[in-house]
């Protein structure tokens, strides 16, 4: 007989004490942090859903492994270790270590971009078009169509429009295509799995006309498990064998270990170039350190390769991507918009649609975040108009084009009854949300200001 109900693959070994708070105190400390919740002092917060990067719960197995670290500075140990998992699943013969994702994205993409170049991406994360845009280079997000439709059930909402692709490179001619980059999952375009499909198509457009394909794939142990559960070809393959042909497809790899590596910092860049490589590696050894560490320590790397075992084990994978579904599906029901089908790291809540009295340059995600802390003390993150709001030169406000919230859930942290709890937080939201109000900006700085801007309720 099969259960349906999902338990941790995991016993507890030890425990972080988290403090329970009163509505009043989280009206005052909401107040303090100007109505920002990046400005929150983390022991204010009763569940932290700002993001699923770093934050994972290490295994005893890594806590072990840490011991082993071998810091030397060349040719340590644990830069074998770490050497050996990294090369064995990316299959990539050049593997240089970085202390974490956007360092490895600055190296790569600052080697390869400079004015008049082009990146194309199902969709750039923030830091990968920062670092992008800073080497001059021009950033141009390609989602499928199907991304809009936040209701369908369509399995791979991730995928990248590979008829735009084809256009794009007539249109700016292939020498200056700098990469295509394969985000996996798609984070900015709210956790949708990309297909084996998509990705073999896209490998096969950029050797074509001889552009590199990057993958972007600090997620792709979660998106091994969607091609698994939804493309029928690879029903047969485990997570990492799935994970394996995705990066034979490519020409290198970046990815943000904070994420799927199942520990706190770290990242990589993974080459088959030599030229490339060699090029890349004097990049690290000026800001990242010597090519045996980048900006790890081997203690750092010992977890790091047990951590990219651990998280292809087929109990964790179902539990992970089904515990973010429960939440997702659980608040739907309840008559929460949100991005469906619920994609593997987060929950994507559709504020625009939650709180329609609030026009977009009064910032209904916004509103939603400060609410679902004064509500419950549940922090999460805007990705609506005060992430990428504008102003144009004649200083009108240019709305984002969509309004969300995102509810991360940081890997093997918290349980299901934490994640009960923030369900019934949106129970107390929905009921109350004819009442929301909008917010005003207060103070701002020029860059990113999603980070540190003040906020006034309306
Ligand atoms: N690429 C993607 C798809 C990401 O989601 C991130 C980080 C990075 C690159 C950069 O990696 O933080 O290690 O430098 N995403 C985090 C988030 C910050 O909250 O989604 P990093």
């Amino acid at each position: 007989m099969e259960f349906k109900t999902i338990i941790e693959p995991f016993r507890i070994k030890s425990v972080e004490p988290i403090r329970m708070t009163t509505p009043e105190e989280r009206a005052h400390y909401l107040h303090e942090a100007h109505h920002n919740p990046f400005l929150l002092p983390s022991d204010k917060v009763l569940i932290d859903l700002l993001t699923d990067s770093g934050t994972s719960a290490m295994s005893s197995r890594q806590w072990a492994a840490m011991m082993l670290g071998d810091e030397s500075y060349a040719g340590a140990k644990s830069w074998e270790r770490f050497f050996e998992e990294v090369n064995d699943l990316t299959g990539m013969p050049h593997i240089l270590p970085t202390h974490q994702g956007r360092a490895a994205e600055r190296i790569l993409y600052s080697h390869l971009g400079g004015t008049g170049k082009y990146f194309f991406s199902n969709t750039h994360f923030d830091t990968t078009r920062a670092n992008i845009e800073f080497s001059g280079s021009t950033a141009i997000d390609l989602p499928c169509p199907e991304a809009k439709d936040y209701d369908s059930d369509i399995p791979f909402k991730g995928n990248m429009d590979t008829q735009a692709l084809r256009e794009q490179i007539q249109k700016v001619k292939a020498k200056n295509v700098a990469a295509v980059i394969l985000t996996v999952t798609n984070n900015s375009g709210g956790g949708q799995p990309v297909s084996m499909a998509n990705a073999r198509e896209v490998a096969a457009i950029c050797k074509q006309h001889n552009v590199p394909f990057v993958l972007d794939c600090c997620r792709v142990a979660e998106n091994a498990y969607f091609i698994r559960h939804r493309e029928p070809e690879y029903e047969h393959l485990s997570y990492r064998e799935i994970a394996q042909e995705m990066f034979s497809l490519a020409d290198a790899a970046v990815m943000s270990i904070k994420k799927d590596g199942l520990v706190n910092m770290g990242g990589f860049l993974a080459l088959r170039n030599h030229a490339l490589a060699e090029a890349c590696t004097n990049l690290l050894i000026i800001t990242e350190g010597f090519a045996t560490y980048g900006g790890l320590s081997g203690r750092d790397m010992e977890a790091i390769a047990v951590g990219l075992e651990e998280v292809f084990e087929a109990d964790y994978l179902h539990y992970r991507i089904r515990s973010t579904a429960y939440l997702g599906e659980r608040i739907r029901a309840m008559g929460i918009p949100v991005i469906f089908p619920i994609g593997g790291h987060a929950v994507y809540v559709d504020a625009a649609r939650l709180y329609p009295h609030i026009p977009p340059h009064e910032f209904p995600g916004q509103a939603l975040v400060c609410d679902l802390y004064l509500a419950g003390g549940v922090r999460s993150v805007e990705v609506g108009s005060v992430m990428f709001g504008k102003y144009d030169a004649k200083g009108q406000f240019v709305a984002a084009p969509q309004e969300l919230v995102r509810l991360a859930l940081p890997r093997r942290v918290y349980t299901q009854s934490h994640l009960d709890y923030v369900i019934e937080v949106f129970g107390a939201v929905i009921q109350t949300r004819e009442q929301a109000r909008g917010y005003r900006i207060t103070h701002e700085p020029p860059f990113l200001r999603h980070f540190t801007a003040h906020f006034e309720r309306l």
